[in-house]
């Protein structure tokens, strides 16, 4: 297929664009007119400035082709940007990411924004895919499971807010720009809407213990009562001249987000490793990427 697609500087984006190539599709990237595209120009694809929400420039880089793949941020800007574009080049067929952080319980004003997306993408009527990530991992670029590496790698004592028993299911990158391009190329995958979920359910005690044990490390959880975690993250906002850690993650780690992959396994034959492998991967790739940063200084 002759695909656009948009988000390739990105950490999932990268990895869809080497899979899209891998299987034969040709491929046009969208980049940002700001953006640092070396290292896509290496390759064999164009690239095309504009964002997804530039409707206009959208629908000129789209026109002509088969579909528009964006693992880029799916917000109601991008979501018009992507529906006003593929009306105006004639080009039904996308494939999206949006997030499982739509199904959050807390009243948070992001779920608005990305529920209100993803209702413009599935009313649209466009031939299109929805594929919902749980939190992504697997390399030294995500921003989740790699800074819990590196903290691990070098303290004994690490703080847990509230009880660490509430479930997560983060999915590997590999898995999910696979699921992209399984979608894309399954036309069973259109007019629905997939939650992708790793392989396994895990508490987050258990993502510290995992990690820890991969690591080598003995580490010791100390478990903060919620109230008492709230109280210090906001203390730390107000203190902190560049703080790291919003009420809102401290939040949501205090609720469950396993989600069934069933319907996906299902129609497009997805299948994701465990967390215990997906760590052994991440950890394994950190210290290759490290060692060769520091052999370059
Ligand atoms: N990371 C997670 O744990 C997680 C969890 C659930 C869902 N998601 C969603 O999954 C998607 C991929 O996540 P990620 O972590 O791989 O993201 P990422 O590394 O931040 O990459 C985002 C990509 O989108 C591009 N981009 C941003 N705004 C754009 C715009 N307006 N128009 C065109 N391109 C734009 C960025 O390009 P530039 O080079 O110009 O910045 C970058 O290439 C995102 O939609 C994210 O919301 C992420």
């Amino acid at each position: 297929m002759d695909v656009l697609l948009a988000g390739a500087t990105g950490f999932t984006g990268s990895r869809v664009l080497d899979l899209l190539l891998e299987n034969g599709h040709r491929v046009a990237c969208l980049v940002r007119p700001w953006s640092d595209a070396e290292a896509i120009e290496k390759l064999d694809v164009a690239v095309v400035r504009g964002s997804l929400e530039e409707a206009p420039v959208l629908a000129d880089a789209l026109r002509g082709r088969d579909a528009l793949v964006s693992a880029g941020p799916l917000t109601p800007a991008t979501a018009n940007g992507i529906v006003g574009a593929a009306g105006a080049s004639c080009v039904a067929r996308i494939v999206v990411i949006g997030t499982t952080s739509i199904f959050t319980n807390l009243n948070a004003a992001s779920k608005t924004r990305k529920t209100e997306a993803e209702s413009t993408i599935r009313d649209s009527g466009l031939d299109y895919t929805l594929l919902r990530p749980t939190m992504i991992y697997g390399t030294h670029e995500d921003r989740n499971m790699c800074r819990l590496v590196r903290y691990l790698s070098t303290h004994t004592f690490m703080p847990v807010f509230g009880s660490g028993k509430h479930l997560q299911q983060p999915v590997h990158v590999e898995d999910l720009a696979r699921a992209v391009v399984l979608a894309l190329e399954n036309p069973v995958s259109i007019g629905k809407a997939y939650d992708v979920a790793g392989g396994e359910a895990v508490t987050y005690s258990e993502v510290i213990d995992t990690t820890a044990r991969l690591l080598g490390r003995r580490v010791v959880r100390v478990h903060l009562p919620l109230g008492l975690s709230l109280a210090l993250v906001r203390l730390y906002r107000k203190v902190a001249p560049n703080p790291q850690i919003h009420a809102e993650q401290v939040l949501r780690l205090n609720e469950d987000k396993a989600f069934s992959t069933e319907e996906i396994e299902r129609d497009l034959g997805y299948d994701a490793v465990g967390f215990e492998e997906g760590m052994r991967r991440e950890i394994e790739e950190i210290r290759s990427w490290d060692l060769a940063r520091r052999s370059r200084t």
